[in-house]
C-alpha cells in the first residue's frame, strides 16, 4: 500500500515536507579538483542544506576551495590535499560523494578503468570506515558496477557496513533518458518520469521506456534505437571529447541532483525517490539499481522492479550475467 501511494505521489511530482528539519550538513567531495569534482562542488556550494563543504583531492584543492569560498552562500568551504588530509576531510561528514579516479578515453570500456580506480575506492572506503562510518556514500567513479561492491566489502571488513548507506550513482542515465525523451516528444524534459534500472555500463543500463511518463510511443525499431542510445550515451560523449575525458558537466549536474536528494532524505523530506545502484535482492544480481525512497538513514524503501514488457525482460536477462561478473570482480579484489 505504502509502495503504491509513494509511487503515485512520485509520478505526480508531489513533494511533502516534515517538521524538525536540520538544514546543516557536511558534504565531502573526494576527487574535488577533477572534471566532475569542480562543477559538482560548485553546484553543492549552492545547496542550502550544505553548511560545510570539504574538498578532497591529491592535487589543486586549496585553489578550488579558495575560489569557491568567495561565493556568497552560507556553506564554509575547505580544501584538503593528499592522503594525509583525507581523514580530516571526511571527519563528521553526512554525505560523501566520490568522483575520484581516471576517466575513459576513446576505445576503452569502463571496466578498463578498474586497475587504477579500484585501489582509489579501496583507500577512500577505508578512511570512510574510520572517520565517518555513518555517512551516506555516493560513488561516481567507474566502473560503478564494481566499485560499489569493493566499497561494501571494505566497509564490511571494518565492521561498519550498512547497505542502506552505500550508493552507486546512476542518475546520469536517468537524466539522459529524460533529456532524450523530452526532446523527442517535444515536452520539457523536467516533466518526464522514467526509471532506469540495472547497473551503469552498456547492456546493464536498462531504461524502462514502457513506464515513461509521458509515454514514449514508437515502433519497436525506434524504441530499440533509443534504448541503445541511452546505454551508449557515455561513449557518445567520450568519442565527442576525443581523448579529453568523459562526461563531466552533465555528471556534475546529475551528481548534485543525487547528493541533493540524499540530503533531502536526511533532512526529513518525504517521497524523495531516485534510482541508484545499491545492495539488492530484487534480482539475482546482489547489487542492482531500482527506484528507492530515500530517508533519514539512506534507503528507506526499495520500490523494486517496475513493470517490464517482453523486450525489457530480455534486456534484463542480458544485464544480469554481466552485472554478476562485475560484482564478483569487486568482491574478489577487496578480499585479495
Ligand atoms: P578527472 O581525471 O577529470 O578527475 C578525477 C580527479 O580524481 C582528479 O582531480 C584526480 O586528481 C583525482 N584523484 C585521482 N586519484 C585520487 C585519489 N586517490 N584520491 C582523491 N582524488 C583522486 O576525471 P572525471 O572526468 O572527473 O571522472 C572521474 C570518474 O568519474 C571517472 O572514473 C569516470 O569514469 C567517472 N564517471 C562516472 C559517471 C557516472 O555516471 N557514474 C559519469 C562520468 C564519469
Ligand atoms: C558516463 O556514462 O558518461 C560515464 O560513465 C563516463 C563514461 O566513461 O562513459
Amino acid at each position: 500500500m505504502l509502495k503504491q501511494v509513494t509511487k503515485q505521489l512520485a509520478l505526480q511530482g508531489v513533494r511533502t515536507f516534515s517538521v524538525g528539519q536540520q538544514n546543516n550538513y557536511k558534504v565531502t567531495v573526494c576527487g574535488a579538483a577533477g572534471g566532475i569534482g569542480q562543477p559538482l562542488s560548485l553546484l553543492l556550494k549552492q545547496n542550502p542544506l550544505v553548511t560545510d563543504l570539504a574538498l578532497y583531492d591529491i592535487v589543486h584543492t586549496p585553489g578550488v576551495a579558495a575560489d569557491l569560498s568567495h561565493i556568497d552562500t552560507k556553506s564554509k568551504t575547505a580544501g584538503f590535499i593528499g592522503a594525509d588530509q583525507l581523514g580530516d576531510s571526511l571527519k563528521g561528514s553526512d554525505v560523501v560523494v566520490i568522483p575520484a579516479g581516471v576517466p575513459r578515453k576513446p576505445g576503452m570500456t569502463r571496466d578498463d578503468l578498474f586497475n587504477v580506480n579500484a585501489g582509489i575506492i579501496k583507500d577512500i572506503s577505508n578512511s570512510i570506515a574510520k572517520n565517518c562510518p555513518k555517512a551516506l556514500v555516493a560513488i561516481i567513479t567507474n566502473p560503478v558496477n564494481t566499485c560499489v561492491p569493493i566499497a561494501a566489502e571494505i566497509l564490511k571488513k571494518a565492521g561498519v557496513y550498512d547497505p542502506k548507506r552505500l550508493f552507486g550513482v546512476s542518475t546520469l542515465d536517468v537524466v539522459r533518458a529524460r533529456a532524450f525523451i523530452g526532446h523527442a516528444l517535444g515536452v520539457d524534459p523536467q516533466t518526464v518520469q522514467i526509471p532506469v534500472i540495472g547497473g551503469h555500463s552498456g547492456v546493464t543500463i536498462l531504461p524502462v521506456l514502457s513506464q515513461s511518463q509521458p509515454l514514449f510511443k514508437g515502433n519497436q525499431d525506434t524504441i530499440e534505437k533509443l534504448t541503445v542510445r541511452i546505454q551508449e550515451a557515455g561513449t557518445e560523449v567520450v568519442k565527442a571529447k576525443a581523448g579529453a575525458g568523459s562526461a563531466t558537466l552533465s555528471m556534475a549536474y546529475a551528481g548534485a541532483r543525487f547528493a541533493g536528494s540524499l540530503l533531502k532524505g536526511l533532512n526529513g523530506e518525504k517521497n524523495v525517490i531516485e534510482c541508484s545502484y545499491v545492495q539488492s535482492t530484487v534480482t539475482e544480481a546482489t547489487f542492482f539499481s531500482t527506484p528507492l525512497v530515500l530517508g533519514k538513514n539512506g534507503v528507506q524503501e526499495n520500490l523494486g522492479l517496475p513493470k517490464l514488457n517482453d523486450y525489457e525482460k530480455k534486456l534484463l536477462e542480458a544485464a544480469i550475467p554481466e552485472l554478476k561478473k562485475n560484482i564478483q570482480k569487486g568482491i574478489d579484489f577487496a578480499n585479495a
